[in-house]
């Protein structure tokens, strides 16, 4: 066991770990930051996806030992204020039916408009391409980040 810490949501946290823990798990079992699923476990779903120093990344191909001094930040960072503009634009078109996608779709759809906040149609399918939803189709996420970037 190897022992780390690491800024999560703000916070300095401190544990020991084995090196071949993954970051969801340890995040998820040990944590209790439940926002990161498991989906695949392999890289493909983005269901894992949280920001390490405010980039997305899937959480299930990282070990947790790699994020010692890094910072993570999940879809409770984003919400612990209530919920943000992009929230609540999904929220208002009722854009998801599980929801099992959503804190991945969300924390992707907040860095694309944080670093682009007028994204066309075909950028907005770029930042989601990592996201697999196997309930919606994609067009009322898309809708509602089209509606919600659009230059007045
Ligand atoms: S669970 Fe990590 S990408 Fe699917
Ligand atoms: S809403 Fe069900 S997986 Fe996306």
């Amino acid at each position: 066991m190897k022992k780390i810490s690491f800024k999560l949501n703000g916070e300095t946290r401190f544990l020991h770990v084995e090196p071949n823990e993954t970051l969801l798990d340890v995040l998820r079992d040990r944590m209790g930051v439940k926002s990161p699923k498991c989906g695949c476990d392999n890289g493909d779903c983005g269901a894992c996806t949280v920001m390490l120093d405010g980039k997305t990344v899937r959480s299930c191909l990282i070990f947790a030992i790699e994020v010692d001094g890094h910072e993570i930040s999940t879809l409770e960072n984003i919400s612990k204020n209530g919920l943000s503009p992009l929230q609540k634009a999904f929220l208002e078109k009722n854009v998801f039916q599980c929801g099992y996608c959503a804190p991945g779709m969300i924390l992707s759809a907040t860095e694309l408009i944080t670093n682009n906040p007028h994204p066309s149609e075909h950028e907005i399918k770029e930042a989601l391409a990592g996201n697999l939803c196997r309930c919606t189709g994609y067009t009322p996420v898309i809708e509602a980040i089209l509606e919600l970037t659009k230059k007045d």
